[in-house]
């Protein structure tokens, strides 16, 4: 053995010694994994990505070509939710130490935002990027589907907030049972079919399969969700500019840009119904400004709240000139 392999074996050795210890801890041969390795294959990226199983997921109902777009895109956001979701839960989840560090929620919040930013930043795939005349065609064979029974997305309100931001005004602070307060949370009125004033089928379904878990969620978060944690935590966190700035641009990027992005899509593609997709009049019920719905109340003065979405839908008009105004101050 020459002198360079000698080196290369002595820095191998600490690295033997630890995974030695590693499978005698769990009482097992490390020679015989050893062995097993001389003869294993590497890992694929198609095996590791589960590239087969990914692509074969997208399913249309219709012949309609662009139907693969809508599908697709909508497993896409439902991904984003799901890596917004593991960031809160590293923040809310945690024991107290942990989520009293300003570091971490400065890094949290970065990164929900950074998702949100791509979320409604490529919401134009839905508006532009398909063809009004297939997307009414195939979104009628849909029916009563709707994003609407988007749980993920009902999730991420209750990690974030407290019961009270999602309930509407007449219900906020009312001292009654949960489950009353949860049978009038705001996404309830966009599932009621106006004309008849009933709840519509698309309602009907989600509050079957979703009632019971987001009422646990909702017990689960009432002292932990990321407003509550806001609140609740010391000086350091509370007076600290930045921290403050991304709860401000978190609250704009799901509840004024991302809503924004989505009702252009709903304009584009159901001109002039009443009716949405879900059977509801989505014209009162989508638009920011009549939902008003603020995650982190103590971040706004009192102004910012009365006008809320208003500066985001006057640079959504201009927006030909000022082509990033997806983007919170
Ligand atoms: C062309 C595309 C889309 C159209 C026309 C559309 C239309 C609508 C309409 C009309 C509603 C109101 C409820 C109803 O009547 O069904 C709604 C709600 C909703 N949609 Fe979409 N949608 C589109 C794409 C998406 C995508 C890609 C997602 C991502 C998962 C999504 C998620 C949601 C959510 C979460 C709600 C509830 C919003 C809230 O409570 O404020 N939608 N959608």
């Amino acid at each position: 053995m020459n002198k360079s392999e000698l080196e290369e074996y002595n820095e191998l050795l600490p690295i033997l010694r630890k995974l030695k210890e590693k499978y005698k801890g769990i009482g097992q041969d490390f020679t015989d994994y050893l062995q097993g390795l001389t003869v294993a294959d590497g890992l694929k990226y198609w095996d590791y990505i589960h590239i087969d199983a990914l692509l074969g997921l997208q399913m249309p109902r219709t012949p309609y070509k662009d139907e693969i777009i809508f599908i697709t895109y909508h497993q896409i956001c439902e991904l984003y939710f799901k890596l917004i979701k593991l960031e809160i839960s590293q923040l809310t989840d945690l024991e107290e130490k942990e989520y009293l560090q300003k570091a971490n929620w400065i890094k949290r919040i970065s990164r929900v935002n950074n998702y949100f930013k791509h979320l409604c930043n490529s919401f134009d795939i839905m508006k532009s990027g398909m063809d009004r005349h297939d997307f009414k065609a195939f979104r009628m064979a849909l029916l009563p589907a709707s994003g609407f029974q988007a749980a993920q997305f009902r999730h991420i309100e209750i990690m974030s907030t407290n019961l009270n931001e999602l309930l509407p005004e007449e219900f906020k602070g009312k001292d009654i049972a949960l489950e009353t307060l949860y049978d009038n949370i705001y996404w309830k009125a966009g599932g009621i079919d106006l004309r008849t004033q009933t709840k519509t089928l698309t309602l009907l379904q989600f509050e079957e399969r979703y009632d019971g878990e987001f009422l646990k969620m909702i017990k689960k978060y009432k002292n932990r969700n990321i407003a509550y944690l806001y609140d609740a935590s010391d000086d350091e966190i509370k007076q600290d500019e930045e921290v403050k700035t991304l709860l401000k641009e978190y609250d704009q990027y799901i509840n004024v840009y991302w809503k924004l992005s989505h009702l252009m899509a709903s304009g584009r593609h159901l001109p002039g119904a009443d009716q949405g997709t879900g059977g509801t009049n989505w014209r009162k019920y989508l638009p920011p400004k009549f939902q008003r719905i603020t995650f982190f109340e103590s971040v706004w003065t009192a102004t910012e709240k009365s006008e809320w979405g208003k500066e985001a839908v006057t640079k959504m008009f201009k927006q030909r000139i000022e082509k990033d105004w997806m983007k919170p101050k």
